[in-house]
Formats: C-alpha cells, structure tokens, sequence
C-alpha cells in the first residue's frame, strides 16, 4: 500500500463489537490498544494493563472481525525483563490472541533485538515511537516528542533501526508533523500516524476517540466522527421515561400464553 500510495487506516477495537464495527466499515488494520486500560477499563493509564487483559480483548476482537489484519500491543513491562521472558510473553499473546502482528513500545537496544528475534521466529513486530504511553512517568506526561535537535535525530535513527531489524510498520505518534513526514519518507516500511501529520502512510485512532463514546477530555489531534456519549445517554434517558410512564413494554414486546 505505501508502494501504491495508497493510505493505510487502523482503529483500535477491544471487543466483539468494536471489532465488527470496524471490519464492517472496511478498516484496513485493527489494533487491540493497550489504551483499553484507559478508554474501556478507566485506568488512568495504560501501566495496568496485564498480557492477560490483552489476551482476553484480543481474542474477543478476532471474534468479531475474522477477516481483518489484527495488530496486538505487548503491554506494560511484559518485553523488558530479559530477551526469553519477552518472546515467551509474545508468543503467548500471538498464539492466544491469533493476531497477524504485535506492536512494542520504545527503541531500546533491547526492543530492538527483540524485533530481530522475534521476525526470525515468524511473528511480525510493529515499533511505536515519539509519545509511548508506556512511558508516561518517564516522560513526564502526555507532551508531543522530538521537538528538539537531539530528539529529532534520536527518533529517525530508532524508525531506521526498527526496519532494519524487521519491523513490519512504525506507529508514530505525537510528534510534529515535518518530523512525520520526514520519517515516512526515510522509511521502505509504512508509517502510522496518531498525531503526526498527514503525510504518514496511514492514520490510526482511537475507537472511543473518534466516536466520542465514554471519554470527556481528548488530544488535539482526535476529530470526532460521531457522538455515541449523546445518542447513548439519551436513548438509555428514553428508556428510563417510558419504563418510569408505563409505555414500555407494549403488548408487541410481551409473551402470551395463548398461540
Ligand atoms: O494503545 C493504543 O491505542 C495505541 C495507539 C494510540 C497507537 O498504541
């Protein structure tokens, strides 16, 4: 597709229906995003998250969209304590979650073999550069990257570094959008934006993000595409009236003992 120019798009989904929603609409990648834990679980981020919670919402996302490329996030601290536990820990992701693809956080000498080792075993890696939520109280906060000098050059060296180690694609995300561009074209692999500009080979959002469903505050870089926080409330508000008045149920919703 990047060879084609033609944009790549991915949402996230982390169950049956999102994941429906999604293939329906005709996405052409899904990510089962550790943003669960903050958009479907209210966490405050996404260092709660568990392998088990990403094992549990991924296979409920492959449930719901069996024809659709499937990329899983690795999450919190499941890749970092030594090179064995992090291909056990994403092996056992990719079987359980029978995704095509998994996605790593950061470009650390050790994600980096890990991408090689884990390419050679036959399960493709996706590398997630600038913002990395994982990283939030590292980072300080949810601020956009490489802005300076020496974060500019740190973050193309580690997009180059993830291809050259067999990364399949490159999430970038919140980072100026010369610096999107930039990288985009430095690379032969895709580059994903949330947050990076246009001229990335595709974008992704956040399913919650972009249909305004449960969120109250959201990035700059999120457009909303619907408002399921008002069709919902309002819908649920109309039921509770006509429960509350008597009209609901009507006779065409109720069971008699007569054929
Ligand atoms: O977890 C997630 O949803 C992500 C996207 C923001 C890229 O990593």
């Amino acid at each position: 597709m990047k060879q084609n120019k033609e944009k790549i798009t991915m949402v996230t989904a982390y169950d049956y229906p999102s994941a429906k929603h999604a293939e329906t609409a005709g996405v052409d990648t899904i990510l089962v995003g550790d943003s669960l834990g903050m958009v479907v679980l209210g966490y405050d981020s996404t260092t709660q998250v568990t392998l088990d919670d990403m094992i549990h919402h991924a296979k409920a996302v492959r449930r719901g969209a069996k024809n659709t490329f499937v990329v899983v996030d690795m999450p919190f601290m499941t890749y970092h304590a030594s090179i064995e536990k992090a291909i056990e820990n994403a092996t056992k992701l990719f079987q359980a979650s029978d995704a095509q693809a998994i996605k790593i956080e950061g470009a650390s000498k050790e994600t980096l073999e890990l991408t090689r080792r884990l390419t050679e075993g036959g399960i493709p890696v996706v590398g997630h550069l600038g913002l990395t939520p994982q990283m939030v109280n590292v980072l300080g906060g949810y601020r956009v990257q490489a802005k300076q000098e020496d974060a500019i050059e740190k973050l193309r060296q580690d997009a180059l570094q993830y291809e050259a180690n067999g990364a399949i694609a490159v999430v970038l995300e919140c980072i100026p959008k010369e610096i999107g561009e930039q990288v985009t074209e430095e690379l032969d692999i895709p580059t994903i934006g949330i947050g990076a500009g246009a001229a990335c080979d595709g974008q992704v959002l956040v399913y919650h993000d972009l249909l305004q469903y449960g969120g109250e505050r959201y990035p700059k870089f999120v457009k909303h595409y619907a408002n399921f926080n008002q069709y919902g409330t309002k819908a649920i508000q109309n039921y509770v009236d006509e429960v509350k008045s008597g009209s609901f149920p009507l006779e065409e919703h109720t069971y008699t003992v007569h054929k």
